[in-house]
């Protein structure tokens, strides 16, 4: 596979002096000379709407992204990993988290998987709330899910990521024992904050532990019961799909699970099957590149119009920044080009009471993706006032200075039809697509994560001295 930088390509330096010729382009009046870019500039996947016509970028840009995409191997790198080969090469392991939404073509090990949370689920009758504890990539997904889809809920779900005893004295408010499930979700098993957690569950008296680890000696002598798989071949930030999910799993019920997974499935086939110009987690990388790379936006704002999402933006931060918040590239060498933007945001419409100004008005310009499932006309109406603001701004001369908005600024709007199982897991498989294929485009490994080991290090020589 191609692990030549891509500023070798032919592509790369192309693209560089088309920037140049977009230095003075306006989105308002790519909109206003072709009225059919706004109906163009969409792209349709797993039930998902992208618009990106309000980006500073023509035709001629994404045919040239496309290239560098080709350059770079692309089909190389996206068929190794949807087939289960190595593409987390420091680590020497896949990437297979599509394998776990495989539906019927699934392998044995995720069916059983899946047959045996469904068991343990059905024997939940006396358990009342579930209490999960888990950090980073066995937090944030299984939270978000279980956030996003709560109204459906069959039973109360907690999430405990925090060593601070006060997150989760706050979980166990009103629990009992007898009634409580605690999930320990840990790759390793070697997380020191969750099993800080795991201790202190022990020493309120906790009844029910399930783990759900790759490392099932370390889970079988804390004392857990059951140890459900977490195969060594997913990444954390990318496991909720599996027995990491088993809290949102169990609280929201295997069906509404299966249709998560039926939603990523969907996203998965149209990411390996759609031409580049019409494949929308593409378009979003390609998109992405052009504005860190070429229009030097250093920052990237999630802005999803619906509250069940509003855990989404710390979800994506793991997602992007973990995968793509990298220095060197699969050659070892130090990059000469920017890679993962810093990925932040919140829920709309609050936001834009908050930090809306400066995306209007600040010195900086924040490319942002508006999230709009459709919900209510005000949010929509809402995210999409937003989008055009940042985008045209205000052109009357007669105002003063302080009431000008620049405008110029480049945002999408991804849509999805409703809030259900099936949409969430299209989108949030659809953003891993977006990373993955960002970390073929600057050739870096996208599923380690070296940079976080050194404080945890550090951490534990400090407890361990007593400095
Ligand atoms: O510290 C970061 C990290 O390694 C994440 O990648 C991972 O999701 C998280 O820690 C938790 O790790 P584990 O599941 O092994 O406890």
């Amino acid at each position: 596979m191609n692990t030549t930088p891509p500023t070798d390509c032919r592509a790369w330096t192309r693209i560089a002096a088309h920037a140049e010729t977009w230095r003075h382009a306006r989105i308002g009046e790519l909109l206003q000379n072709d009225p059919g870019r706004a109906a163009a500039f969409v792209a349709e996947g797993a039930g998902l709407k992208l618009d990106y016509s309000r980006q500073r970028l023509g035709g001629l840009t994404l045919g040239l992204l496309a290239q560098l995409l080709q350059e770079r191997g692309f089909e190389d790198w996206r068929a190794a990993l949807l087939e289960g080969r190595v593409v987390n090469p420091t680590e020497k392991r896949p990437a297979w988290h599509t394998a776990l939404r495989a539906g019927e073509a699934a392998p044995e090990e995720v069916k059983t998987a899946l047959g045996r949370m469904t068991q343990l689920a059905e024997g939940l009758s006396g358990i009342r709330r579930i209490v999960n504890l888990g950090i980073g990539g066995s937090d944030f997904g299984p939270r978000l899910v279980y956030g996003a889809l709560r109204a459906q809920r069959i039973r109360e779900a907690r999430f405990v990521a925090s060593p601070d005893p006060a997150a989760l004295a706050g979980a166990l408010e009103g629990a009992e024992p007898d009634s409580t499930l605690f999930v320990v979700v840990s790759k390793t098993f070697t997380t020191a904050e969750t099993l800080a957690n795991a201790q202190a569950a022990k020493r309120w008296g906790a009844k029910h532990f399930i783990a759900v680890s790759n490392n099932v000696d370390a889970a079988r002598r804390f004392g857990a019961a059951e140890v459900l798989p977490m195969p060594e071949w997913v990444g954390g930030r990318y496991s909720l799909w599996s027995a990491a999910g088993f809290a949102a799993f169990a609280a929201l019920g295997a069906a509404r699970f299966g249709e998560l997974l039926a939603g990523a499935r969907d996203m998965d086939w149209h990411f390996a099957s759609a031409p580049v110009p019409k494949n929308l987690p593409v378009l979003m990388a390609l998109i992405g590149t052009w504005n860190v790379n070429f229009l030097g936006c250093g920052t990237h704002a999630v802005l999803p119009y619906a509250h069940a999402l509003r855990l989404l933006p710390a979800h994506l931060q793991q997602l992007e920044m973990e995968s793509n918040g990298k220095r060197v590239d699969h050659r070892g060498e130090e990059l000469a080009y920017a890679t993962a933007p810093v990925v932040w945001g919140a829920e709309g419409t609050p936001s834009q009471h908050s930090f809306h100004q400066l995306l209007h008005q600040g010195t900086q310009v924040v490319p942002a993706d508006f999230i709009d499932a459709g919900l209510d006309p005000l949010l929509s109406a809402n995210a999409r006032a937003q989008a055009d603001a940042l985008a045209l701004g205000t052109q009357d001369p007669a105002l003063p200075p302080h009431r000008r908005h620049p405008g110029n600024r480049p945002s999408s709007i991804l849509a999805l039809p409703g809030l259900g199982a099936r949409a969430l897991g299209a989108l949030l498989a659809a953003w891993e697509h977006k990373v993955f294929t960002q970390g073929v485009l600057w050739n870096i490994d996208s599923f380690d994560q070296w940079g976080v080991e050194l404080g945890k290090k550090l951490a534990n020589d400090l407890l361990k001295g007593g400095r």
